[in-house]
């Protein structure tokens, strides 16, 4: 008989909790509908048991203060949700939470030329700013595969990077100011779009990237930045995982970047098989490189890369020559993560040094077909960032449950050669609950000591994502 106690006290907190949260919101906009609950404690890792307690949406900076402040005193562990598209599980509700969704904030409130910042609230989803920066003439750079989806606050959150790092850098590079409701119910606002601000500690950087851990991110200052000129796309097929890194410095010295991809040709074929796409190149080749350049350098861009057919690093190459062979190039890189998501994958999103990366590669390519010769493993990534997407596929006879076990066997040993060459366990998908266990591989246990008590500081009652990015204590 215990679940019936816990399913009673269960639905007790539920009931208690509806009948705070209607003298804050309007009853439409809370919900505890089982399956809109599962989907709303849910992200795109997919594979934790959700079980949120309930839901709201708020439309107000008002009723999250009140919502925070009520937690407190009630003890409610509170779980922001964006767009749900992280990789971490650092929005997933997994015991009793409250779902805060940022879903109904979604306005851009004022959009200023002369200072090129947007006034966003925290559900404005990415293609939208990046949309209203175009229709501005101007830019919104910071580009990923889930940006239809993926909100400003979530990103700002998990300090997103994505495809175009290498030369726009991350999320963080364009929040000019934030407003935020913190742990304690207080209602704070950084920066103010300045440029210059040195008067003491930038809280606007401790919130970017601390995964609704220490309060909500609620509105946000977005620079805008000039409209990009034309761009053109090779994809280059590669033997060998170290001669990517010599054709990154070949186009390096004389071209202008705006990304530098890499991804498998077992990535490439799963995006083959859930598309109408083609094989870009006549050969077949074990990687292939993805490389976006201004137009204008071209002739540069083609003597780079008849350069590295002269070294034998490249094989084969394509240039698009359309907008659409452009759009078609880049599917088969941005394809890759929502064709591989049937297969459950076990994610690893790992950098190094971009000094370190031939020889992190060799190793960790050692590793890998030791430890998984019979599973699928397909890599990808920002490799010009020095950044890899490492996801190991399950086999649809092997049980979920062995198939992570084993997985999570080689986290150690992955984990101990990023830690050797002072690399990230994660680079650009946050740590949420997939990575905390291991969070000790690319921090200090002074770093980490001092990272608690800056939550306390802003979360004194632990309500704001509970076990995500630091162990409980
Ligand atoms: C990408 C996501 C998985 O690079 O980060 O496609
Ligand atoms: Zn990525």
């Amino acid at each position: 008989m215990p679940n019936v106690g816990k399913s009673q006290s269960t639905a007790d907190r539920r009931q208690h909790f509806v009948e705070l949260a209607q003298g804050i919101f309007p009853s439409e906009h809370i919900t505890v509908e089982h399956d809109e609950l599962r989907v709303l404690g849910t992200d795109w890792t997919r594979n934790f048991e959700v079980s949120p307690l309930a839901a709201v949406f708020p439309t107000s900076i008002d009723q999250v203060a009140e919502l925070v402040q009520m937690a407190n005193v009630h003890h409610f562990p509170l779980v922001p949700s964006g767009g749900r598209t992280g990789l971490s599980g650092g929005c997933v509700a997994t015991s009793d939470e409250i779902v805060v969704s940022f879903d109904r904030m979604n306005r851009i409130l004022h959009f200023d030329p002369v200072d090129r910042l947007v006034h966003c609230q925290a559900g404005v989803v990415t293609a939208q700013l990046q949309q209203f920066a175009a229709e501005h003439g101007l830019t919104y750079p910071v580009d990923f595969s889930s940006s239809g989806s993926s909100q400003i606050g979530g990103n700002i959150a998990t300090n997103a990077g994505g495809i175009r790092v290498i030369r726009h850098g991350m999320t963080r590079d364009w929040v000019a100011g934030m407003k935020v409701v913190t742990g304690k119910g207080d209602v704070l606002e950084f920066n103010r779009g300045l440029v210059k601000n040195a008067t003491g500690y930038d809280l606007r950087h401790l919130f970017i990237g601390s995964e609704g851990t220490l309060g909500f991110i609620v509105e946000a200052e977005m620079q805008l930045g000039t409209a990009p000129s034309p761009q053109r796309v090779m994809v280059l097929g590669v033997g060998k995982l170290a001669d990517l890194l010599s054709i990154l410095q070949r186009f390096k010295q004389t071209v202008n970047l705006s990304a530098f991809e890499f991804f498998s040709d077992l990535a490439m074929s799963k995006v083959l098989q859930h598309s109408t796409l083609r094989r870009p190149l006549r050969e077949t080749t074990e990687y292939y490189a993805l490389i976006e350049y201004d137009e204008d350098q071209s002739e540069l861009a083609t003597q780079a890369f008849s350069d590295c057919l002269d070294q034998g690093w490249v094989v084969d190459g394509v240039l698009s020559q359309s907008n659409s062979q452009t759009d078609d190039l880049w599917r088969l890189r941005d394809g890759i993560t929502e064709s591989i998501a049937g297969y459950v994958p076990y994610k690893n999103d790992v950098s190094v040094r971009i000094s370190q990366v031939p020889e992190f590669l060799d190793d960790i390519d050692g590793l890998v077909k030791e430890h998984y010769p019979d599973l699928e493993v397909c890599w990808f990534g920002h490799i010009g960032d020095g950044n890899l997407h490492l996801n190991i596929l399950k086999p649809p006879e092997l049980d979920i449950n062995e198939f992570q076990e084993r997985c999570r066997a080689i986290n150690p040993l992955l984990f101990k050669q990023i830690q050797r060459r002072g690399g990230s366990i994660s680079a650009e998908h946050g740590v949420g609950l997939l990575k905390r266990d291991y969070l000790e591989f690319s921090r200090e246990t002074s770093e980490i000591d001092a990272m608690r008590e800056i939550k306390h500081v802003f979360d004194p009652n632990g309500i704001m994502n509970p076990g995500k990015l630091l162990l409980p204590q």
